[in-house]
């Protein structure tokens, strides 16, 4: 079952206009949400997202933080206890004529489930492999944005390339992942790049700062550089669907002589604490 437009009805009788503006010109944000153990996990702050998303392009938001738990509950029931990953998309809907400027629209909600299957942390503890890419998206990377054709390109290569994720950069500083946020550990601190219009603020992203405190690291929401990357003492990339997962090689580099560190341990059991509590 998925959710569209305001009914629950089988994911293959789901269909939508051919002058759908998201489908015309990826006119549309969304969102990214785990749930565990029947819960939806950090809902509120990714309806924030999703707000702030929706007022940057100019969609009008259809629900209320309150019907939009509703929804979101009853479709995470329809699909039983198992972990669960929650897409939503609001495109700015049904236009009359192809033309990039718009008038009112009525948005498209689209809303479906997936099974969500984060490696375990016997999976994760041999570390995985990245490679870097200059950053060629555009200055709004904040956007939760459907339009996503950089970050495809990038993850395609990562495909191809046998690889986990494509970290990136901009003169010389890494921004995020293709499609996660990236960390870097050295001498005990923790650096990310800031929230800013480079990268997408992430809700995982949250959640490692969260947990530094308690692994004895301090943090820097600072932009290192791929030389400091490269020496770094440990590397992480985060998102909703691959939790906190441990980089040991970025291009033909090792990270840590390509061992996983004791912090990432840390972070990750303090992580699987917190989605499970
Ligand atoms: N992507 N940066 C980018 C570019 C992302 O696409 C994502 C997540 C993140 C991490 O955000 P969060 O921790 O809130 O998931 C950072 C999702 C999972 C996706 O596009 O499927």
């Amino acid at each position: 079952m998925v959710f569209l437009n305001g009914k629950f009805i089988e994911k293959d009788k789901a269909s939508i206009s051919v002058m759908d503006r998201g489908f015309l010109f990826g006119d549309g944000v969304y969102e990214v949400i785990p749930v565990y153990n029947g819960k939806i996990f950090r809902l509120h702050q990714h309806l924030k997202r999703l707000q702030n998303s929706l007022d940057s392009v100019k969609i009008n938001n259809p629900y209320n933080d309150k019907k939009w738990g509703e929804i979101l509950n009853k479709l995470t029931k329809l699909h039983g206890n198992n972990p669960q990953s929650l897409y939503l998309q609001i495109t700015r809907g049904v236009d009359v004529e192809r033309k990039h400027s718009f008038n009112d629209l009525n948005p498209t909600v689209y809303i479906q489930s997936s099974s969500l299957k984060p490696k375990t942390k016997q999976e994760l503890i041999s570390g995985y492999n990245a490679i870097s890419s200059e950053d060629i998206r555009w200055n709004r990377c904040d956007i939760k944005s459907t339009s996503l054709l950089a970050n495809i390109m990038y993850s395609q290569k990562a495909k191809e390339n046998n690889v986990e994720e494509v970290i990136l950069h901009q003169n010389q500083q890494i921004t995020e992942g293709a499609t996660s946020n990236v960390f870097m550990l050295k001498n005990k601190t923790l650096f990310t790049h800031p929230i800013d219009n480079h990268i997408l603020s992430g809700i995982t992203r949250d959640l490692v700062i969260e947990s530094a405190s308690s692994c004895n690291i301090s943090i820097k929401e600072v932009a290192f550089s791929i030389k400091d990357m490269l020496s770094a003492d440990e590397l992480w990339i985060s998102s909703s669907t691959r939790e906190i997962m441990p980089i040991v090689k970025v291009d033909n580099n090792l990270i840590n002589n390509g061992n996983v560190g004791n912090t990432w341990e840390c972070v990750y059991d303090n992580y699987q604490k917190l989605k499970n509590a």
